[in-house]
């Protein structure tokens, strides 16, 4: 078996990222600035596959190499039903972390010890509670920032799949209120980063979670991003490349990171063992495989839990527009619907990615090979 240098599922290494420059130096200024006692905190929002855990690895290199103690927090959809949930959640990885900076080895020990900020039962977060926690919790994060402030400039929190928080009520608010308070006596960064809703909220874009975390909306690469990312990738494996492989890689996948990279590892996939050029030919004997690799692993799983009737909408949509960008008037009259009988679901489309809103009033389908996936299946 050859390896593949291509990996679709796994987030990128920061050897081979490419691009992201302003995020990346946005990030900078906000940790020089956090370290230097003057905090400042951000987030990061992107569609599916855009690059968003990548970035955050990115991230973490860059405060590690300036001596700042990382805790990346993510998979907790099932841990964290409410803010108290949060608060220990939060304080036990800082914790760990440092334990773990600090080689000690009663980690363990600690781990089994730990007991929850508050006895939690049904709990409800009257106004007054909410204060006794925020109070707790803020000393239990000033404390932990005085333990690493001998060894570490700043704490980094950065918080991958940060819709899952959206969804607990308050939360966002809550961690906004805490750091906030803190960030004259401890050096704590927060970057959100997922599919987050608040920073879409036109009429709100000066709310303060806007204001607090401000939103670097992540875009598709640039074709000379993508180029260098698979010279990278191809050179260790003494593979060459058509100009005609790449401007078709370059163009199909429009410069979305997860489609660009899965359609590389799917070209791989079909080298035969002799081979050492990626070429037309090559493309030509893939394309099946990536097309259906594709519908299975990503598009469908976005297009089959929509509704019935946002399914008709998208199938009316997808049929009739011809360069994927369409206006709602156009959509009222595919469909035959009245526009605010669309908005719901058009903002059902919007939220679970599929489409995008480059100016007012203007919506875009994600990708264009979803739209085809959609023409496809629309019979079925
Ligand atoms: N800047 C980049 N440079 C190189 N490869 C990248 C970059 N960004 C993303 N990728 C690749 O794209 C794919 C998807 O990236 P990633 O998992 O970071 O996206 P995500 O936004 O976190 O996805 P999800 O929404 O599923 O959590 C991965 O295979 C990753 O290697
Ligand atoms: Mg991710």
């Amino acid at each position: 078996m050859r390896f593949n240098p291509f990996n679709p599922q796994l987030p990128a290494r920061p050897d081979f990222f490419v691009g992201r420059e302003p995020e990346i130096i946005t990030f900078e200024k906000y940790l020089v600035q956090t370290m230097h006692n003057s905090p400042m905190s951000l987030s990061v929002t992107g569609n599916r596959g855009m690059g968003k855990t990548s970035l955050l690895m990115k991230f973490e290199q860059v405060a590690k190499e300036n001596s700042c103690l990382v805790v990346r927090l993510s998979n907790y959809e099932s841990n964290i039903k409410d803010i108290i949930d949060l608060c220990d959640f939060i304080a036990l990885n800082i914790k760990s972390e440092i334990l773990s900076k600090k080689k000690l080895e009663r980690l363990g020990e600690w781990v089994k010890a730990f007991k929850p900020t508050l006895g939690w039962n049904d709990f409800t977060l009257t106004l007054e509670k909410k204060q006794v926690a925020q109070e707790l919790f803020r000393q239990k994060l000033t404390k932990l920032w005085k333990e690493s402030k001998p060894d570490f400039k700043a704490i980094v929190l950065l918080i991958d799949e940060a819709e899952s928080l959206e969804k607990v009520p308050g939360a966002l608010t809550f961690l906004r209120e805490v750091f906030q308070r803190i960030s004259s006596e401890a050096n704590y960064m927060v970057v959100l980063a997922g599919k987050l809703n608040f920073p879409e909220k036109m009429s709100e874009s000066f709310s303060p979670l806007n204001r607090f975390f401000p939103a670097q909306k992540l875009r598709s690469l640039s074709q000379q991003e993508m180029k260098e990312y698979l010279k990278r990738k191809l050179n260790p494996e003494n593979l060459d490349i058509t100009d005609e492989a790449v401007n078709y890689l370059v163009g199909k996948s429009e410069g979305h990171p997860y489609v660009f990279v899965a359609m590389c590892y799917l070209l791989f996939d079909s080298l035969n063992d002799e081979d050492s050029l990626i070429d037309s030919n090559l493309i030509e004997r893939s394309a099946l495989k990536i097309k259906s690799h594709l519908a299975k692993d990503f598009f469908s799983p976005m297009f089959h839990p929509l509704s019935k009737k946002a399914k008709e909408i998208l199938i009316a949509i997808c049929t009739n527009s011809k360069k994927n960008e369409f206006t709602l008037k156009e959509a009222t009259k595919w469909s035959k619907e009245t526009s605010s009988y669309l908005s719901p679901y058009i903002l059902e489309l919007l939220k679970r990615g599929i489409l995008n809103k480059p100016e007012r009033a203007t919506y875009c389908i994600f990708h264009t090979l979803f739209l085809e996936y959609v023409l496809e299946v629309k019979d079925d």
